[in-house]
């Protein structure tokens, strides 16, 4: 195992030693290949890089106590990775593939799989680009998938604790009928600047009405919504968030606990009636709203009264991270274990 400060990472780039890719050319993908290299040559009329033909994915791996390596929902985000691609006119990368890809990746980066005891986890960033070359606006025909692995603690600072978010009126990350259902690079472009906004003026991230009636509650940031309302667990529905694996898993577990679950339209003005709510997401599985503060309008609305996280999504969280980390079974057959 590597010699890093394991307990300290934060969520950013941390060099491994190897990638793994796979070219579409010719109306095929390719072999997998490995990589020790961070970067590739890429040709400048590339259709990524103008029009950007791109979708991304985002999931983890993690030790156990056990020593074992368990990655959460791959085949999951492979199926959200080919309806970004299909979204985006690109080939999709099969899921045998995309597994493929992903175990070798981790495997090949064994000595970077943070220890259990350190709460970190091994992030996994897979990618697919048009690389062909294109002037008009037209999608390419050649691509390249890569992956490539980082290991990564706490999204946010502090970790398992309330954060306050802003909401911004005057800004939308995707549209009604766009690509906000989509992982692609453009809707994280379209967000840089509420983000930048909202850290600004010391929040953790924006927060997201509808772009159409600006009456319902889209997303936190890059993170699902989700709201505990007299025990019932409510989320968005909304054809422009991307649909979070960690929301599904969420839902489930909810489930499982015998709670009710609606995915529904939320009105703003029902936030005054949570009990609890927070936003996930793969990088922090839940992280607990304090407030939503409504920058534009200056109204604010306050959830953790108590500045604390809510015994409901602090048992969720503990019992999906214990599934995650091999601490208890796995009913849903959620885990991929690997054993090198
Ligand atoms: N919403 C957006 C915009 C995201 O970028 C992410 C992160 O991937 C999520 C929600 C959470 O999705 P998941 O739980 O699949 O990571
Ligand atoms: C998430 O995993 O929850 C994210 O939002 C990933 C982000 C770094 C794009």
């Amino acid at each position: 195992m590597k010699n890093l400060d394991w307990s300290n990472l934060s969520f950013g780039y941390i060099k491994t030693d190897w990638n793994v890719r796979c070219w579409f050319k010719n109306g095929a993908w390719g072999p997998i290949e490995e990589s020790d290299s961070e970067f590739f040559p890429i040709h400048i009329a590339a259709s990524s890089l103008h029009y950007g033909q791109e979708a991304f994915e985002g999931l983890k791996a993690f030790r156990g106590k056990d020593g074992k390596v368990r990655i959460f929902r791959m085949e999951a985000n492979a199926e959200r990775l080919q309806s970004t691609c299909r979204a985006t006119l690109m080939p999709e990368l099969p899921t045998e593939t995309f597994c493929a890809m992903v175990k070798k990746v981790v495997e090949l980066n064994k000595d970077f799989i943070p220890p259990y005891e350190s709460g970190a986890s091994l992030y996994i960033r897979p990618l697919i680009i048009g690389t062909g070359i294109t002037v008009g606006v037209k999608p390419a025909d050649e691509y390249l998938a890569v992956i490539f692995v980082t290991p990564v603690g706490p999204y946010f600072k502090g970790g398992f604790s309330v954060n306050p978010y802003a909401l911004v009126r005057s800004y939308d990350r995707s549209a009604p009928l766009g690509m906000g259902k989509y992982k692609v690079g453009g809707n994280y472009a379209a967000s840089l600047y509420a983000n930048r906004i909202a850290h600004e003026k010391g929040y953790c991230s924006e927060f997201y009405l509808d772009a159409k009636e600006k009456k319902y509650i889209d997303e936190c940031g890059a993170a699902n919504f989700i709201g505990i309302k007299q025990g019932t667990y409510v989320t968005p529905k909304s054809d422009s968030i991307l649909p979070s694996i960690t929301n599904k898993s969420l839902m489930q577990l909810a489930k499982d606990n015998g709670m009710k679950v609606e995915q529904r339209q939320i009105p703003l003005e029902e936030l005054l009636e949570m009990d609890e709510a927070g936003a996930c997401g793969t990088a922090a599985v839940i992280s607990p709203i304090e407030r939503i503060d409504d920058i534009e309008l200056g109204k604010s609305y306050v959830i953790a009264k108590d500045g604390k996280p809510g015994p409901v999504l602090t048992k969720l969280y503990n019992q999906l991270r214990a599934i995650q980390y091999g601490d208890v079974a796995d009913p849903h057959n959620w885990v991929t274990v690997l054993d090198f």
